[in-house]
């Protein structure tokens, strides 16, 4: 697990409110390794959703260079940026985003839709990403038919349906009790360890660590920590 797929370098982003600058990213530097599960973790306000977001290219960063799989993403026009999005990035979210009025499948037939794929290809891979999650008996549920975690795994299988390099969570097991937030983690790492989709999630969450190969610290913008799994010793409630 030596290859470079995201390559971060002095990345800055500024927000401009008029009177204030806020800056929100400030230099950070960060290899993340092909197939690899990345812990992100810091307070509130760190940084954390920022720097997901220019990974992803959701948005763009004021500064510094971002290299995903070789290709720096500032070069790209905003159709290829489009279609980067589509093809190496699964987004993941706290409060899932589901369509409220479609059903699992249709939820998940989405993004294959965009991308170009057939109604019928993309319900056929709609089921397998589902049943890959555990939810081949929930199907033609609707989200307000599914609990909290079943939602977040229509949420990982519409993120995994068009196959993608890398897998952001933000913070996916926010919304969930104890146990269903475990559940979650463990199936990210299944996608990492068993499919080698490259897993950066954003967490308060210290027993997101335990499954991770690497944990970056951020605060206030800058990277404060960066440790491999087996050089820490965690406890519930502390890392040491
Ligand atoms: N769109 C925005 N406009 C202005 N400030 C923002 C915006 N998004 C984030 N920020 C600011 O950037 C900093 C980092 O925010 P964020 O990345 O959301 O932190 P985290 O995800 O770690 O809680 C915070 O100070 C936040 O208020
Ligand atoms: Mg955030």
């Amino acid at each position: 697990m030596s290859e470079v797929l995201i390559s971060v370098r002095d990345l800055r982003k500024e927000f401009d409110l008029g009177k204030v600058k806020v800056h929100a990213l400030k230099d950070i530097d960060l290899d993340v390794y092909r197939g690899e599960y990345l812990s992100v973790m810091g307070p509130s306000g760190s940084g954390k959703s920022t720097l997901f977001n220019m990974i992803g290219a959701l948005d763009k960063p004021s500064g510094g260079k971002l290299e995903v799989a070789g290709v720096e993403l500032s070069r790209l026009s905003p159709r290829k940026l489009a279609h980067f999005r589509g093809n190496y990035i699964g987004y993941v979210f706290q409060a899932y985003n589901l369509l409220p009025a479609y059903d699992a499948v249709t939820n998940v037939c989405m993004p294959l839709l965009f991308s170009g794929k057939t109604p019928m290809q993309a319900t056929t891979r709609a089921k397998e990403v589902l049943t890959i999650v555990g939810l081949e008996h929930r199907l033609t549920h609707r989200p307000d038919e599914l609990s909290g975690g079943q939602q977040q795994r229509v949420a990982i299988a519409r993120a995994l349906a068009n196959d993608p390099a890398i897998i952001l969570a933000d913070e996916p097991t926010a919304n969930l009790d104890l146990n269903t937030g475990a559940e979650i983690i463990a199936l990210l790492s299944k996608l990492s360890r068993e499919m080698g989709v490259t897993v950066i999630t954003a967490t308060h969450d210290h027993k997101m660590l335990d499954v991770s190969d690497r944990i970056l610290w951020i605060a206030d913008g800058r990277v404060k920590r960066l440790v491999r799994r087996e050089d820490i010793n965690i406890q519930v409630g502390s890392v040491s």
